[in-house]
């Protein structure tokens, strides 16, 4: 009776031992998360009701094409805009802030922008570049995939839109609303109003019957001024098992277009039966090349992001056959619990990174999303607040995409407040395109050092241990001397002047992320 009673104790306490491991080894999801650890600390201060452009200071697009930008701005609304230089073809709309029409002829377009509410006016710089490049700054929006899966409607497309706006997200800079797998018919699936036939008499893909209307779709997340992406796969059949592009790539590409979609993520899936044992660089290259060319040839600016997983060192050659981004490793949805190790990793890449070619270490998910390998049901991410705002820091500091993923109908002010910190996005989308250098690594800590266009420079002070710990960066380290001005870029708050270096406490898990000035 002891003994049965002993052992069912130590079963007890074995179950008990490993659902605790499972619940911290991975980011993924569980009921019990749903209370997160008490109220975390936010960050970022609250937008202020005088009006502050964000938003990218370069902006490429190619001569002819259509052209569309929301110039994000916080503030109290109404407010009201105004642009200088602004090159014949484009008009501003000055209630909205939208600028639309047509991409003016090859050249440099410096145009100043103004806002005015009732509480003041901002002022700012911004040029477009027309002529051959794209994503001059790292694409910025939102993802479907690890919210919605093989769940994804229409209608959720357009909620996703509103709430991009009414969140605020676009008023720091989020901008593309994509669409990923799941949107055309499959020749098998669970959900028979995705089964259906996959292309029309004259060839032309089919979308599934929760998507009606593609052009439709586009045209109402274009009238809010943001953009629109969809997704496919070079082969038979997306990783989805839904139809892919093979053998109608330049009539998918053109329908793409004619609907009036701006971004496509092109994932190799299946594509591996149709490139066999080849594993050469040309074979890893050649549905790309073959896209890529396509794109180019296209009357509409399509931003091409590239999704095979890092093979054949993809950022070796990315950029060459045509991308923007790509993507340096697997899904992080399976990795989420090593997101330290997949940064330093994508780090190593850093010398591909540049205006119009990005390495891509996949997406934010925080907030509520769904468990990569259930294709779950969105919850509240059980990852610690700390370790979301080294996510976000690192994802700024390596100039990566900056694609969330995870559920807008259920946005909290937790992870608003670490996706849209104007400061940090600033680093992101900083002109130079440099991705950060990892210097002085140990087990438990490290640095990321990135240079700004202004000469300043934005360290990461990161802690992965499981207790605070003072970091220290030196400036021998940063090959600076004298008296620097330290600014906390989370907090938006100077921390003083420091001369030969600057320590402070990290969180557990955590980041202090500041600037460091070129006086
Ligand atoms: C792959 C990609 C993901 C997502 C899914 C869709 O796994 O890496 O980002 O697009 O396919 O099936």
């Amino acid at each position: 009776m002891i003994l049965k009673s002993k052992l069912s104790v130590c079963l007890f306490l074995l179950l008990f031992v490993l659902l605790g491991l499972a619940s911290t080894k991975s980011y993924c999801t569980g009921k019990e998360k749903e209370i997160r650890e008490s109220v975390p600390e936010l960050l970022t201060p609250a937008p202020m009701s005088q009006p502050r452009i964000n938003g990218p200071l370069v902006y490429g697009c190619r001569p002819g094409h259509p052209f569309l930008y929301r110039i994000p701005c916080q503030g109290s609304r109404p407010l009201s805009f105004s642009a200088k230089g602004l090159p014949f073809g484009l008009k501003l709309d000055p209630s909205t802030g939208i600028v639309s029409g047509t991409v003016p002829g090859k050249g440099e377009y410096e145009i100043t922008i103004q806002a005015t509410n009732s509480k003041g006016k901002d002022s700012r710089t911004f040029k477009i570049v027309a002529g051959d490049q794209l994503a001059l700054t790292p694409p910025m929006g939102w993802n479907h995939w690890y919210a919605h899966y093989d769940r994804i409607t229409d209608q959720m497309m357009r909620e996703a839109a509103d709430v991009m706006i009414s969140s605020g997200m676009a008023d720091v800079g989020y901008q593309y609303v994509n669409i990923d797998d799941c949107w055309m018919n499959a020749p098998k699936n669970n959900d028979p109003k995705r089964v259906g036939p996959l292309r029309d008499d004259q060839g032309n893909v089919i979308p599934n019957s929760y998507f009606p209307d593609m052009k439709g779709l586009t045209n109402y997340i274009h009238a809010k001024g943001l953009k629109a992406g969809i997704y496919t796969s070079p082969g038979t059949l997306t990783c989805g098992g839904f139809t892919g592009a093979y053998k109608h790539e330049e009539q998918d590409a053109r329908q793409f277009a004619a609907w009036g979609f701006d971004f496509l993520k092109y994932d190799w899936c299946s594509y591996g039966d149709i490139a066999g044992k080849d594993n050469s660089i040309e074979a890893f290259q050649k549905p790309y090349r073959q896209m890529g060319t396509i794109l180019k040839s296209l009357d509409r600016d399509i931003v091409f992001n590239l999704c095979q997983y890092g093979m054949g060192d993809v950022w070796k050659w990315g950029g060459e056959v045509g991308g923007h981004c790509w993507r340096t490793s697997g899904d992080l949805g399976f990795e989420l619990d090593r997101i330290f190790d997949v940064s330093l990793r994508n780090c190593e890449h850093r010398e591909y990174s540049k205006p119009g070619e990005w390495n891509d270490p996949d997406y934010i998910q925080i907030g509520y999303i769904g468990n990569a390998g259930k294709m779950g049901i969105p919850e509240l991410t059980a990852m610690p607040a700390a370790m979301q705002y080294a996510y976000m820091s690192m994802w700024s500091l390596m100039a990566a995409p900056l694609i969330y993923s995870g559920d807008m109908s259920k946005l909290d002010a937790f992870t608003l407040n670490v996706l849209c910190n104007p400061e940090i996005i600033r680093v992101n989308q900083d002109p130079l395109g440099e991705c950060a250098l990892v210097i002085k690594r140990t087990d438990e800590c490290f640095l990321m050092v990135k240079n700004l266009l202004d000469g300043s420079k934005a360290v990461g002070l990161f802690n992965r241990g499981k207790s605070a710990m003072e970091v220290k960066v030196d400036w021998s380290e940063l090959h600076i001397t004298g008296k620097h001005t330290v600014r906390d870029l989370w907090r938006e708050k100077n921390l003083g002047h420091f001369t030969q270096q600057f320590s402070t406490s990290i969180p557990a898990q955590g980041v202090v992320m500041v600037n460091i000035d070129n006086k």
